[in-house]
Order: structure tokens, then sequence, then C-alpha cells
């Protein structure tokens, strides 16, 4: 409905603007007439000026082609949303089956995919071993809306399903690794604050040439590659596109207290429609949820890989722990001034004499308290 809105937005915006040019250039020629001399019968001029326009292409031509602009658009958006839906429908067909064998609760119980857009379905999905749900977006192209779908073919962008598995955090091991399109891995290692921190692109011969492996560690590299990536990754016409493990935030934290989650993505390209390709699309999903049991209990780290991964998030995360204890500083300093004003307040009601006393002790306590920073300087 949001697309039908803006659809009818764009038209009628366009609409406006070519029908005030409309006015302008009639105007215009209406403004050209005045000129003509007043004393050559003015009776007559005024007559051809509010002459009715003869109803021919011609002089309609602005009006025509805005009408056929609008129909069209409109018929595109019928068109192109059930062909998405009826593209929807034949992916929904795999996706479904993987996620019914792998999970209890998948969708609403009655449908998978739920529609965001005419070119967008999201699907959500929990109860399974090692890990709390996992999530979908089914991204096609932009048929119902003129002006996205040629964005669509000027960014290249791919039909695709993005999933996105929840990992439960006490069994996934806990490393970065990322096997994505060579083109995405600048980009990657640039924006991601998990990715750059922990991960280095490594060359492997298993991965082929478009891709990109950036990982932590070479354990953890040859586990993942021998446990079947390899091959999903495999050949010009491998529909998994890319799989990114993390046990680290993508974003970098602001604060000491965020949140450690281990999060598992995978993007799946979507190929021209055939049997064999919906077979592979439904392997290439299941392989994902295979990948979620290998991170929890397949992979089997040497302690020393474990000891290093450990070892990298201490160090990473040392400038958090730092913060905390900034954080507690100020809060103590805060307190203790809050106290002295108390103090302070109370010693402005007091007699002089008192006052002279109170003056005294302060200054001792002071000085004290100056010794022992010295003291603790000195040591
Ligand atoms: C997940 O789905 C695949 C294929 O649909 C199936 O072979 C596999 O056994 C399932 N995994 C679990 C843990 O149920």
């Amino acid at each position: 409905m949001y697309h039908l809105a803006r659809l009818s937005l764009i038209t009628l915006s366009c609409l406006a603007l070519l029908a005030t040019r409309a006015a302008a250039d009639e105007l215009d020629e209406v403004v050209g007439d005045i000129p003509a001399p007043a004393t050559e019968a003015p009776t007559a001029a005024r007559s051809t000026q509010f002459a009715p326009v003869e109803l021919t292409f011609a002089n309609y031509r602005t009006e025509v082609m805005l009408v056929a602009l609008a129909v069209g658009l409109v018929a595109n958006y019928f068109y192109g949303s059930q062909a998405n839906a009826a593209l929807s429908k034949a992916w929904e067909r795999p996706i479904a089956e993987v996620l019914r064998q792998n999970f209890s609760l998948v969708g609403d119980g009655t449908r998978v995919l739920e529609w965001d857009s005419a070119a967008d379905m999201l699907f959500y999905a929990s109860g399974r071993r090692h890990c709390k749900f996992a999530q979908g977006h089914l991204m096609l192209k932009a048929r119902q809306d003129a002006l996205a779908l040629l964005n669509d073919l000027a960014a290249n962008n791919q039909e695709r399903l993005e999933v996105e598995v929840a990992l439960n955090d006490d069994e996934a091991k806990g490393f970065v690794f990322a096997a994505v399109p060579r083109k995405r891995s600048k980009a990657l290692s640039r924006d991601r604050y998990d990715i750059a921190t922990f991960a280095k692109a490594v060359s492997s011969d298993k991965v082929p040439q478009r891709m990109v492996l950036l990982s932590e560690h070479a354990d953890v590299t040859s586990q993942l590659l021998d446990c079947g990536l390899s091959e999903k990754l495999a050949g010009d016409d491998a529909l998994l596109e890319e799989l990114i493990i993390s046990d680290s935030p993508a974003e970098k934290p602001d604060s000491h207290d965020f949140k450690r989650e281990k999060k598992l993505t995978a993007v799946i390209r979507l190929p021209q429609l055939s049997d064999a390709n919906l077979q592979r699309f439904r392997e290439t999903l299941a392989f994902v949820f295979y990948m979620v049991d290998f991170v929890c209990e397949g992979i089997a780290l040497r302690p020393e890989t474990v000891r290093k991964l450990g070892k990298a998030r201490d160090d990473a995360f040392k400038e958090f722990a730092r913060m905390a204890e900034h954080e507690k500083q100020e809060a103590l300093a805060k307190t203790l001034a809050e106290k002295r004003r108390i103090e302070l307040e109370e010693v402005g009601k007091m007699s002089p004499e008192q006052r002279r006393k109170w003056e005294e002790k302060d200054r001792k306590r002071q000085l004290k308290k100056e010794q022992g920073k010295r003291v603790r300087r000195v040591r």
C-alpha cells in the first residue's frame, strides 16, 4: 500500500509540474498578444484571445502524455506486484520446508513469509537447538515500482535471501569469521567493528577468486572450510554469497556494558526458477542451519586457539574496562562533592566561633589528604 501511495504521489507531482509548465506556455502566448496596437480593432483581438482551443492531439499533447504515464505506472504497479507474488510463492516452498524441518515454530503457524512490501518478504522462526531464533528477508526486484526498478538495475542489486541466526551465547564458540565477495570485503572490513578489530584477510586455495576470507585464526578457517563451506562457495554459480559468524558487535560500542551477542548471517542468491535450482537453494539454506550446529558443537578448537581468541578480546575490550573504571571514579567524585556542598551549607549557618573551629579542623583534614597523596605518588 505504501508503494501505491508513493507512486500516486510521484504521478501527481509530475502532473502538477507539467501542468504549471503548460499553463506558463499558454500565458506566454497570451502575453505575447498584448503588444498588438490597441488602436487596431481591440474587439477583434479580444475575440481571438478567448477563442476555444481546438480539441486536437497537438493542443493537448502534454495532458495526453501525462495521462498515459499515470496509467502506465499504475498498470506496472499491479503487474509487478502480481509477478512478485508469484515469485515469492515459488521461493516460499523450499524456505518453509527447511524451516519446518529445523524449527518448531515457523512464522505465525500458518504463513511463513510475511509481506513487508511487494518486493520484501520476511520470515521468523524459533525453537531449535543452539539458537534463539532465525529471521530472514527475501528481497525481490521492485518490479512494481518503475523508479526503484531502475535504481535496482543501476546498482546491480541481486534478488536474494538474507538470513540471520541468533546463536546461543554459551554454546557458540567466540570468534569472527567472514566469507564475502571480493567487492564487498573492503567496505566490510572498514565499516564493521568486529571484522575490523579481530579479522584479517587470509588467502586460501579452497575458495574461488571472487571470494575473500576474513578470519582470526587458521584453526577456525580450516575447520569451517572443511565442514562443507568450501564446496558451498565453489563454482561461479554458487548460491551462498556471504557468510559471517561473529561474537562481537558489528558497530563499535559506546559504553562498557555492551551486548555480547553471537550471530551467524548468510546471504543466498536467488537463481532462475527451475527444479534443479530450487533444490540447490533448499540445500544451501539447510547448510546455513547446519553451520549453526557446527559452530556450537562440531568445531573443536585447539586450547591455544581458544586462549588466543580470549586474549584478543581482553585486549580489544580493555578500553571498555577503562571506561567502566572511569565511570566509577566519576560517580565517587560526584558524591564527595555533594557531601562537601551540604557540609559548607551547614557551616554557613554556624556562629563565628563554631565556624572558626570547623575551618581549623578542615584545614588539618585537607593537609592530611595532601600528604597522603604525596606519599602515594612517591611510592
Ligand atoms: C534442517 O533441515 C534439513 C533439510 O531440510 C535437514 O536435513 C536437517 O536434518 C534439519 N536439521 C535439524 C537439526 O533438524
